[in-house]
């Protein structure tokens, strides 16, 4: 295949992760633009696959029908509540596996046998390093998310003296390696397992409500380790999808710290969860049944739902559909209110409902709908928690003050559909559950939906 032909497919690729990644940005769009960067990455599989004169493709072929099995079964076994776990093992896979192809490089496999110029041994240094972090780093993430290990902050003296240290020591091994590079010398192990090391360091000191935006870090890493090792193996599609999925990772993970007020840096080395100095709260909770809950609901001209992830585990969106169906046949004008991090992973509560078959036009941002909430006569809260916690907006002493929220203590009634007064993910007590307006409806969210449903049938 001539190297022009192969640039032309690999510009037909880049474009269409390009129009695929904008297709992400709404519910409408979403699954055509998924298509199509998986419609792109084919192109440059198999482009790059015969472009290399490679005479034996069955370890290739072994490997692709693995891959795919793993990605078959994860789509169907894995569930919603689980993704973030699942993205992060996604991202430490793309870590590991650009830590390998720059590794590989430097056996004279790719372009320039005989010899690794500086060049080259500077991105390989790079894909190492990162990809090592992004690996190991990644890990730690999902075995926080999966509980296997604490999913709290760990946090010790001199920890971030440590930490410099173990990047000064990278860095040094760097600028050594970039001089002597060879792949199986003293110098090359101590900065892969260097690179493993700070992975793991980076991560320990994140928890709670931080983890999402780590995931979307280590995320915009392993792209970054993949353009590194673009350069590495001189392969231009490489350098384009890895620069693509390091500026998505770090845009999702600037519009995460937004969403919950912080700071990268801030995520990054304050220890979130490590100290709780929550404020405890107390009051009277005023429960309510179904039956009362549904005369309320049949008065009201204006409903809002604000789902979280209580809705997502569940299962609960259906439901919600079918009762703001019969809400609007009721003459209601009815909304959903989204927040950015309810549930658990960027996107959540909009692929529930977009499931569900919920119109988009009935979806709101909280920016959007909080100036309208005076004015909505109930709010029915659907497993969401620390995201319609009033103590993000009022108490400064709360872990999660700052935190933009969905203002559903301005309604005039409050809905709050929950099992118990557990907190939510963040592991704070909720102020709103005490509310003068607030009723909380306690049980499955699907259950107490179910209820509501029948009370108008
Ligand atoms: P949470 O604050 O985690 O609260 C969820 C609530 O759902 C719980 O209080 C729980 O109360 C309730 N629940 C669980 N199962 C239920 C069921 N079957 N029926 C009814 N209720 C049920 O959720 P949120 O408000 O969506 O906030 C999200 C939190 O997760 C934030 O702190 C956010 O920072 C964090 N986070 C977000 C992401 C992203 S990117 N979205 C990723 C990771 C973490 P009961 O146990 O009493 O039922």
């Amino acid at each position: 295949m001539s190297a022009l032909l192969v640039n032309l497919a690999y510009i037909v690729a880049a474009v269409m992760f390009i129009f695929g990644l904008r297709m992400l940005g709404s519910p409408a769009t979403a699954r055509s633009g998924n298509a199509l960067s998986s419609g792109g990455m084919l192109i440059a599989i198999v482009v790059t696959l015969l472009s290399k004169g490679i005479v034996e493709f069955h370890w290739i072929a072994v490997a692709a029908a693995a891959g795919a099995l793993v990605g078959a079964l994860a789509s169907r076994l894995v569930a919603m509540t689980a993704m973030p776990e699942m993205v992060a093992l996604f991202n430490g896979s793309g870590g590991i596996a650009s830590l390998l192809v720059a590794w590989a490089a430097l056996f004279g496999a790719s372009p320039g046998v005989g010899g690794v110029t500086t060049f080259t041994a500077v991105t390989v240094f790079l894909s190492i390093m990162i990809g090592g972090v992004t690996f190991s780093g990644s890990l730690v993430a999902w075995a926080k998310l999966a509980e296997v290990m604490p999913s709290g902050a760990i946090v010790f003296v001199g920890q971030r003296v440590i930490n410099a240290a173990l990047l000064g020591g990278l860095v040094l091994g760097g600028v050594l390696f970039a001089l002597l590079p060879a792949p199986d010398s003293p110098l090359f192990y101590a900065i892969l397992g260097l690179a493993v090391l700070l992975g793991v360091m980076a991560v320990i000191p994140i928890g709670g409500a931080d983890m999402p935006v780590v995931i979307s870090l280590l995320n915009s890493y392993s792209g970054l380790a993949a353009c590194a090792a673009g350069f590495a193996i001189n392969n231009n599609i490489l350098i384009v999808s890895g620069s693509l999925v390091g500026a998505a990772g770090i845009i999702l993970t600037n519009i995460m710290c937004k969403a919950m007020n912080r700071s990268l840096t801030n995520v990054l080395f304050s220890g979130f969860g490590a100290v709780k100095t929550v404020t405890k709260v107390e009051g009277d909770v005023k429960p309510i049944v179904a039956e009362d809950a549904y005369l309320i609901l049949e008065a009201a001209s204006a409903v809002t739902f604000v789902p979280g992830y209580g809705m997502a585990v569940a299962q609960a969106q259906h439901v919600v559909r079918e009762l703001g169906e019969i809400l609007e046949a009721n003459g209601c004008e009815v909304s959903y209110a989204i927040h950015p991090v309810a549930g658990r992973m960027p996107g959540h509560m909009n692929v529930l409902l977009a499931e569900a078959n919920v119109p988009y036009d009935q979806l709101v941002e909280s920016d959007d709908i909080n100036p309208r909430m005076p004015n909505v006569d109930v709010a029915v809260v659907i497993g969401a928690n620390d995201v319609v916690n009033p103590a993000a907006r009022d108490d400064d002493a709360s872990p999660i003050y700052g935190m933009p929220i969905v203002n559903v203590d301005h309604a005039r009634t409050v809905f709050v559909l929950k099992r118990s007064m557990a907190s939510g993910f963040a592991g704070v007590d909720n102020p709103l559950f005490f509310g003068t307006n607030t009723r909380m409806l306690f049980g499955d969210a699907k259950a107490s939906i179910s209820a509501l449903i029948s009370e108008f049938k």
